[in-house]
């Protein structure tokens, strides 16, 4: 299965140097091995090649890669070269094909790989053998793969993976070998196939101690050893996760959907890599409180990496309509009231970043202009809270039947395609509105997706359970006793949402009561905690310090650890010296993406210090 590529200006990736009009990649075979000690992975990546009529070349995307030689499938040496290197792209690798359709090239990564986080054993939780983790979205899986890494340029591919022994490798495909092949001169190899066509940024390896629990018939979690039974009792309504979307979009196209949790230094909630969901061990509160991220990931099996955004200016179209699956999903398993808690929260986030960037910037719109920037700059609550809220818009119109019918559909209609803005819209006008001016006017589509801000005919939904936590919020910051509040039974959307209702500003008696009545500093759900941290920072509240020192120390949770820190440079000379203090220690530890982010915040910093850093 050859998939198409767009070649619609809407559809042109500009953080890809690819020009798939003339040549580009169907088939990906690594075969590579995995050196923790230099932390490079090295080997071959063999292309599968389709070419237009009279093309000669193609282009490639790679980073930091130390290509040694590039032959065609008889093993006579092509020419290549390697173009000038871009800080964000990297640099484009021009492969003359002289009437190849396969080329085989030979190759390393850097030690500085973006992609790839190799761990000591000190931050792992069985804390005796080394780690090592990939991370594509958006644009780094270049710095170890050198193939056209654009998200509309899909790709089956296959991988042979040695590590040393005892490890094992776990990659986002069908796992031919689970328990591996021993190979001559020592180490294990791994094989795994992915006959879909998928987007190249869904490539993903995780290599560690690594041990497997099944949860059901189609699922199952990795995790290490030590981890792993608090991994599947977390996990346990994963199976019913996959029923319940089902239900609702389709077949699960994947055949098994299973989850790794990995290392706290990850740093995402989850990535969807397919048949594999990658995630922070933060989702581990206990008690399946932080479920909705699996919701969340599994929902990415058709929003995403069955339909997939064609290039990252239309990241909504992953992100917005997952988030907006991923409610339907805790809806299902759970209820009204839960899922609409945390439609709620999102609505929080969503007003706060519109906000915070004002309501005419241009990077509030659903589509957006990365000319000249990273992807990753476009990736903030804009793309899955509006995008979620645009749907939960469209369905309050037409009513949830019918925009569950055209939703399912229109996973059918581009299964296993990219998908712009345009396409999206041109589908919903052709098979949901069909002609219906009055629906037409009613939803504003193209403001939706074009303009900034927020549309005023946006649905809005407020859960029940929130307006008793908004009361007690008021009733507390007016000298209400913490042991009269219903915190201790509340959901933890709830407990997040009180710690955010309150004010700004509080009396160190009102933050001192609220920590040891419900231990907050000590609390096990990331995100009560996280909440209670952003409270305390605004306050300067020392003895919270020591607490968040060790949630610093201890995750690399971008999503956590930037606004942590955000908030304490904020804080002036009380917290300016807490964050390079905490950054010092908690650098190394850290993912290049989480890494690269607290750079940029702290950037403005007296010079040792940055240099230090
Ligand atoms: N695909 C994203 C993670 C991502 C986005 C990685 C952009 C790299 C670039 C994933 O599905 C995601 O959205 N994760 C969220 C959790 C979710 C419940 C909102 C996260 O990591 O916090
Ligand atoms: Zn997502």
């Amino acid at each position: 299965m050859v998939a198409p590529v767009l070649l619609t200006e809407d559809a042109k990736d500009i953080h890809s140097y690819a020009i798939p009009a003339e040549a580009r990649v169907t088939h990906v075979a690594l075969d590579l091995v995995t050196d923790f000690d230099a932390r490079q992975v090295g080997g071959t990546a063999t292309l599968d090649i389709q070419a237009a009529e009279g093309a000669n070349r193609i282009v490639l995307d790679t980073k930091g890669l130390q290509i040694r030689s590039v032959t065609n499938a008889q093993g006579q040496m092509l020419p290549w070269k390697l173009g000038n290197a871009d800080e964000t792209l990297g640099a484009p690798l021009t492969v003359q094909l002289n009437g190849a359709d396969q080329i085989k090239i030979t190759y390393k990564s850097a030690p500085d790989a973006a992609a790839l986080q190799w761990l000591s054993p000190e931050q792992t939780s069985g804390k005796k053998y080394p780690f090592l983790f990939s991370q594509g979205q958006a644009i780094l899986n270049r710095t170890w793969i050198p193939t056209q890494d654009s998200p509309g340029i899909r790709q089956t591919w296959e991988a042979r993976i040695v590590v040393p022994a005892p490890l094992k490798a776990v990659m986002s495909a069908q796992n031919l070998m689970p328990e591996g092949e021993e190979v001559e001169g020592g180490g294990r190899a791994f094989h795994f196939k992915m006959d879909k066509p998928v987007a190249p940024y869904l490539i993903a390896l995780a290599v560690g101690d690594i041990a497997f629990q099944s949860l059901g018939p189609r699922t199952g979690v990795y995790a290490e050893p030590s981890m792993l039974k608090a991994a599947a009792n977390e996990l346990a309504d994963t199976e019913r996760m996959v029923e319940a979307a089902e239900a609702l979009y389709g077949p699960y196209r994947w055949g098994r959907y299973d989850m790794i949790v990995l290392p706290p230094a990850f740093p995402f909630g989850g990535m969807e890599n397919p048949r594999l969901t990658f995630l922070t061990p933060t989702v581990l509160a206990g008690d399946k409180s932080l479920v909705s991220l699996i919701a969340h990931e599994l929902a990415h099996s058709w929003s995403g990496n069955l339909v997939t955004n064609a290039t990252w200016a239309d990241f909504w179209l992953n992100e917005g309509v997952t988030s907006y699956i991923e409610g339907r999903i805790m809806e299902e398993l759970y209820g009204r009231e839960r899922a609409a808690q945390l439609i709620e929260l999102g609505w929080e986030e969503l007003e706060a970043a519109i906000q915070d960037a004002g309501a005419e910037s241009p990077m509030t719109r659903l589509h957006l202009d990365l000319a000249d920037q990273d992807p990753d700059e476009g990736m903030s609550s804009i793309a899955y809270d509006k995008g979620a809220a645009f749907l939960r818009t469209i369905e309050k119109a037409v009513g949830r039947q019918r925009f569950d019918q055209w939703l399912r559909g229109y996973f059918d209609r581009h299964a296993f395609q990219p998908i712009t803005s345009a396409l999206f819209l041109a589908d919903l006008r052709k098979n949901l509105i069909q002609n219906d001016e009055r629906l037409e006017q009613l939803l504003r589509l193209d403001e939706w997706v074009y303009q900034p801000g927020l549309p005023a005919n946006a649905v809005v939904l407020r859960s029940e359970g929130f307006r008793v936590v908004d009361q007690q919020a008021q009733a507390y910051a007016l000298g209400a006793p913490a042991a009269s509040l219903g915190f201790p039974k509340w959901s933890y959307a709830q407990q997040v949402r009180f710690l955010n209702a309150l004010p700004r500003e509080l009396p160190e008696e009102r933050l001192s009561a609220l920590d040891t009545t419900f231990n907050l500093s000590q609390s096990n759900n990331s995100e009560v905690l996280f909440a209670w941290l952003q409270l305390a920072i605004a306050n300067r509240y020392d003895p919270a310090v020591p607490a968040l020192e060790r949630f610093l120390t201890s995750q690399g949770r971008r999503k956590f650890v930037a606004p942590l820190f955000d908030s304490l440079v904020a804080q002036g000379e009380w917290g300016r010296p807490i964050a390079t203090r905490i950054y010092e220690a908690a650098r190394p530890t850290y993912h290049a993406v989480t890494a690269g982010t607290i750079d940029r915040l702290l950037k403005d910093l007296p010079e040792e210090q940055a240099k230090a850093a």
